[in-house]
């Protein structure tokens, strides 16, 4: 399978996938399109051997069912092979540098997907590393997530590409890769957040440089959040590394359920989103995830489609 789009951008360089900023807008462009392409390909009982001999190999400090799985298997869909690593097994726990690991795991691997608290360390990483390196979720950042969440709406919405999203909660990682992919596509985004839990200023402040043209804003009122939105999204309350606020966070958030009630305020064909895992009855109830505006679970079954494209995006060079 040679479709145009392995034509177009520029072969030369090593690409790293550390936050959405690593990629030119028709790189991401390059990237969906191949990713929906290959989903149809799949469908069509074709799985195109992308990544025949390749090894992807995923280092992660954190619990992980869609992103591990989802890579494993988009290696092994492409003919290749996956080695999986907590980061305490690959001595990123001090048994050895991360730069002297960054080298020696990058020269054995086609590709290194890392799930980590610190995006440093994500940096820092693919700056020794000598193959591409994805950010598999940091604090800070989501892009494979984010990436799988625009297929999905586009797959869902394909007369508006400009479709507005609403996200209602924490502005964490999730929030934050999808700031800035809708922003880098001219999607509206809305973000509603309690007070004290919106996205960081300084991250916004980056993203208005950096994209000037952003339709990014933010509020603390879900009811009016959701009046215009095309998509409502939410992801949960504390986020891995966030267990002991857990119950602080459920006081403060407790008005940013997505719920029925809430969805009632949305436009009728309005959809929903959620990254997943889902905690029902708290960020959101069982009535939406199970409900007709829902998508999860062919959101979540993006994640490999997203995979698959990148596995074979990342490393086409070689070919
Ligand atoms: N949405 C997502 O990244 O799920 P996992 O934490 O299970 O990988
Ligand atoms: N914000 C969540 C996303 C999980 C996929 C977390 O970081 O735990």
């Amino acid at each position: 399978m040679r479709s145009a789009i392995w034509i177009v951008g520029d072969l030369s360089t090593m690409k790293h996938l550390k936050t959405l900023y690593d990629l030119t807008d028709s790189e991401i462009q390059e990237l969906l399109a191949l990713s929906i392409e290959l989903k149809g390909e799949v469908r069509q009982g074709r799985r195109p051997q992308l990544f025949h001999q390749r090894m992807v190999t995923l280092v992660f400090e954190k619990p992980s069912l869609r992103t591990r799985v989802s890579f494993e298997a988009a290696a092994a869909q492409l003919g290749g092979s996956s080695v999986f690593l907590s980061s305490a097994d690959a001595g990123l726990n001090g048994r050895e540098s991360l730069q002297d690991v960054a080298r020696v795991l990058s020269s054995y691997s086609d590709v290194i997907v890392l799930r980590t608290f610190s995006q440093q360390l994500i940096e820092d990483f693919a700056e020794a590393s000598a193959c591409p390196v994805v950010n598999g979720l940091s604090d800070e950042r989501h892009p494979c997530q984010s990436l799988s969440d625009i297929m999905t709406i586009r797959e869902a919405l394909p007369d508006k590409p400009a479709a507005h999203v609403t996200y209602i909660g924490d502005g964490n990682n999730v929030a934050c890769s999808l700031a800035v992919l809708t922003a880098r596509l001219g999607m509206p985004l809305t973000v509603c957040s309690p007070v004290g839990y919106e996205l960081p200023s300084a991250f916004v402040q980056d993203l208005q440089t950096r994209v000037p043209g952003a339709r990014l804003t933010q509020t603390s009122d879900p009811r009016e959040a959701v009046k215009t939105a095309d998509v409502v999204y939410t992801d949960v309350w504390a986020s891995m590394g966030q267990e002991q606020e857990s119950s602080q966070r459920s006081d403060i958030f407790r008005p940013y359920q997505v719920n029925a009630e809430l969805m009632r305020q949305a436009p009728q064909d309005c959809r929903f989103l959620h990254c997943l895992p889902a905690h029902r009855g708290e960020e959101v109830t069982e009535e939406v995830v199970e409900g007709p505006m829902s998508l999860v679970f062919e959101q979540a079954a993006n994640r490999l489609h997203v995979a698959r494209g990148l596995l074979a995006w990342l490393t086409r060079q070689a070919d």
